[in-house]
């Protein structure tokens, strides 16, 4: 590479050290699980998405073995070529089936199955309507595709409203928005979203992947957590956080948006078929994520006890049910300090700072999951009351 390459490179990195720090990444020894190894010490973990806390599940981790063993590690092969297995079709049934639509398709990764949605639905004569907090993947997805692209105030349906407006002469309108936005914790609006795509005649897509398993009787997502009949028109999610922890995405909707991406989709068709140990591992997560709703009774349990002992401890939590707890604790460096101030009481929690979230609104962000002991959340909980006084000295 050319010395003038380097050298711009090396000036950016030399700016974003000065302004933001470079990000190391943690390195953890062993499984996932309620607590994790880190240099030699076990910490509680506040920070995985490991809801239902099916990563270390015996089964889980059992299927995946038996298809090791019995289909190998990988395939060395797209979907379209020779890369499929009776597994994959298992697998997209099943998740279907959980999330109540006609059909579904799976992908490397919802960030996969967010870049391949759109560009492969619309065309130029088509607008996608997006709330200003979607995740980064449905921003980059969207940026592909050739439509008309309009974003609305984060959760602000007025605002929705308008830009349905602006765009009446598309041949369609698609709203997108994320059922769980991942720096807050909020649940989209559903019911109201529904209401207005219906008047507007637009189409409804759903990022579910912060409550596929999570949000539900049965863990079907937001619409389920909001006793929508019918689902949404297009769903997308992970299979890498309630589902197992593994890897995967997918994309389910109308039997004819399905066929649609398999045709076209281009994350779907020009790259590797998913592992079948992943599959395999993530058909039992998505069995045991139907079958036992108890998971996700402790979950809110657990979830509703941290947010009220934050409370009382005097910590400013932002309202929800949902397991992304963001503890405020806004500007300057109040938010690194408390994290460093758990991480040596034993408890692994990060702090989001501008510009990962607006200046002023920085935060602790936990995540909570069914296979946290009541002990581990009192050890998180009492950690917190003690950081109180790195803040009073701050
Ligand atoms: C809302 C949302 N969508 C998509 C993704 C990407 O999921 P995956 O890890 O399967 O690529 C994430 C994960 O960070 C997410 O939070």
């Amino acid at each position: 590479m050319n010395a003038t390459f380097l050298t711009r490179l090396r000036r950016e990195l030399d700016e974003r050290r000065a302004a933001t720090g470079l990000r190391r990444d943690l390195v953890v020894s062993g499984a996932q699980g309620p607590t994790l190894g880190v240099d030699g010490e076990t910490l509680v973990n506040l920070a995985s998405n490991d809801y239902l806390g099916l990563a270390g599940e015996p089964e889980v981790v059992e299927s995946a073995r038996r298809a090791l063993r019995d289909m190998g590690l990988g395939v060395a092969a797209g979907r379209v070529l020779s890369g499929t297995r009776a597994v994959h079709a298992r697998l997209e049934a099943a998740i279907a089936e959980l999330v109540g639509t006609e059909d579904a398709v799976l992908y490397g990764s919802c960030f996969d199955a967010n870049l391949g949605v759109f560009n492969a639905l619309l065309g130029p004569d088509d607008a996608v309507v997006s709330d200003a907090l979607n995740h980064a993947s449905l921003i980059d997805g969207i940026r592909l595709a050739q439509a008309r692209r309009l974003v609305y105030a984060h959760a602000d349906l007025d605002d929705l409203e308008r830009h349905l407006a602006a765009c009446a002469d598309a041949r369609h309108r698609l709203i997108v928005t994320d059922g769980v936005f991942s720096m807050d914790g909020d649940v989209a609006a559903l019911p109201r979203l529904r209401d207005l795509a219906r008047r507007h005649d637009a189409a409804l897509m759903v990022d579910d992947s912060h409550a596929t398993g999570v949000l539900g009787a049965t863990g079907a997502g937001t619409a389920e957590h909001f006793g929508l009949d019918g689902r949404v028109d297009v769903l997308t999610g992970t299979l890498g956080k309630a589902l197992g922890g593994a890897a995967g995405g997918f994309a389910a909707g109308p039997r004819e948006v399905v066929e649609t991406l398999r045709q076209v989709s281009r994350p779907y068709i020009f790259t590797n078929a998913m592992a079948p140990p992943l599959a395999a591992a993530a058909l039992t997560a998505i069995r045991i994520a139907r079958g036992r709703p108890e998971l996700r009774e402790r979950l809110a349990a657990n979830t509703a006890w941290l947010r009220a002992a934050l409370r009382d401890l005097g910590y400013e939590v932002l309202p929800g049910e949902h397991p992304i707890i963001p503890v405020m604790l806004r500007g300057g460096s109040p938010a690194r300090d408390v994290a460093a101030a758990l991480r040596r009481e034993g408890v692994l929690a990060f702090a989001l700072a501008h510009p990962v979230v607006p200046a002023g609104e920085e935060r602790i962000r936990l995540q909570v999951s069914a296979s946290h002991t009541a002990e581990q959340l009192e050890r998180a909980a009492g950690a917190f009351g003690r950081a109180r006084a790195v803040l009073a000295a701050g």
